[in-house]
């Protein structure tokens, strides 16, 4: 069987150091909020380019702290609307609802999976405040233009880049550094991946960075002497210690990615079968790879009988899950038509070349 991904594996990779890395730590004693949490934030910060990282329990986190921290700096208040792609995976309208905001959906272009800025503009009105532009699959949302319009209307922007750690725009700048504020997700199958749950935020603003460094630590200041009412959504200690060994893979893993979908782009020809646009930049890291055939659930099934596993990217989308039934009555053709037809093909940095033939022969005779 051709795994969709083996992170058993992937971690592999690491595992003597890991093992150094977890005697340093039973060592140190220190589990919560010490050294080597600082030095993966500081780690992170400098990879991404921003001047600030502030380690936190999960993705889902990041977008939701990132949002309180506008609320108690006053530049937000609970109840404003944030645009946000309907296409999308769901923890990236929940982390706006659990802050208290109101996420308006957005549909992306035809054939394009990140959302489209022509709708952004179509949808703004007096009650947006912020649009949060989502990195789908690993490729850049249209970074450039959603800041030029957000300037022209007074909007925030901030970045839900759980799928694209890497990710970096024709000026070099990274996911991350592309807004006011940079929301990732470390899940164990994330491009860079925990071994276990994390995320983080990134941002050049000081004031965002303090207020979020309180806010993921029961509001506090310091010990014991609580400023506003935080939570507990701190980046453990051991995540972040593995965090920064993995870290200095990431890149060379992001190649290795692009080897396999460029692999992918050249071989796949089968007219039951679209491919994703691609605009062969490092603004894509292909956290997956999505391909779209309108007999998905077919093709998925004969791909299982020839041992190849894949995975959909998502079956339902948001506004159609029962937890978000008051978006039940939109109309998002669109969307509605990608969650339809899309399938994720195997892509990660240990799947071999020889495994990659394999698929694709496999997929041309579909
Ligand atoms: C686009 C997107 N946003 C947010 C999240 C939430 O991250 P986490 O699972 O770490 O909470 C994920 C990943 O699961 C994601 O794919």
């Amino acid at each position: 069987m051709i795994p969709f991904l083996d992170v058993q594996q992937l971690n592999a990779r690491f595992e003597s150091v890991f093992k150094n890395v977890f005697a340093d730590f039973l060592n140190a004693g220190q589990c919560i909020l010490g050294n080597k949490l600082m030095q993966f934030e500081n780690e992170f910060a400098e990879y991404c380019g921003t001047k600030h990282c502030v380690g936190v329990a999960s993705g889902l986190d990041a977008i939701t702290l990132l949002c309180k921290g506008y609320i108690e700096l006053g530049k937000l208040k609970v109840g404003d609307e944030v645009l946000v792609s309907a296409n999308t995976y769901i923890a990236s309208i929940l982390g706006l609802i659990n802050a208290g905001l109101i996420p308006v959906l957005v549909e992306p272009n035809e054939n394009e999976f990140i959302i489209s800025v022509e709708n952004i503009e179509k949808q703004i009105t007096t009650k947006i405040k912020m649009i949060l532009a989502v990195h789908l699959y690993g490729e850049l949302a249209d970074m450039k233009e959603i800041n030029v319009l957000a300037k022209k209307h007074g909007l925030l922007v901030i970045e839900d880049a759980a799928q694209a750690h890497g990710a970096v725009d024709v000026n070099g700048v990274k996911a991350g550094n592309l807004s006011d504020g940079g929301a990732f997700s470390f899940y164990p199958s994330k491009n860079l991946g925990a071994l276990g749950d994390g995320g983080a935020i990134t941002t050049n603003n000081q004031e965002l960075f303090a207020i979020v460094q309180k806010l993921r630590n029961y509001g506090a200041s310091e010990k014991y002497k609580n400023d506003i009412k935080g939570v507990n959504s701190r980046l453990d200690e051991l995540q972040a210690a593995f965090l920064s060994i993995k870290l200095k893979q990431l890149d060379a893993d992001n190649n290795k990615r692009r080897v396999l979908a460029k692999y992918y782009f050249e071989h796949i020809n089968n007219n039951k079968i679209t491919l994703p646009s691609y605009n062969v930049s490092d603004s894509h890291v292909f956290h997956v790879f999505v391909i779209k055939c309108k007999s998905r659930n077919e093709l998925q099934k004969y791909l299982l009988n020839n041992e190849i596993q894949t995975v959909i990217h998502y079956p339902i989308p948001p506004h159609k899950q029962k937890a978000l039934k008051e978006y039940g009555y939109l109309k998002l053709p669109i969307t509605e038509q990608i969650h339809d037809e899309v399938l994720s093909l195997p892509i990660s940095p240990i799947q071999t070349i020889s495994a990659t033939k394999k698929i694709v022969s496999i997929l041309n005779k579909f």
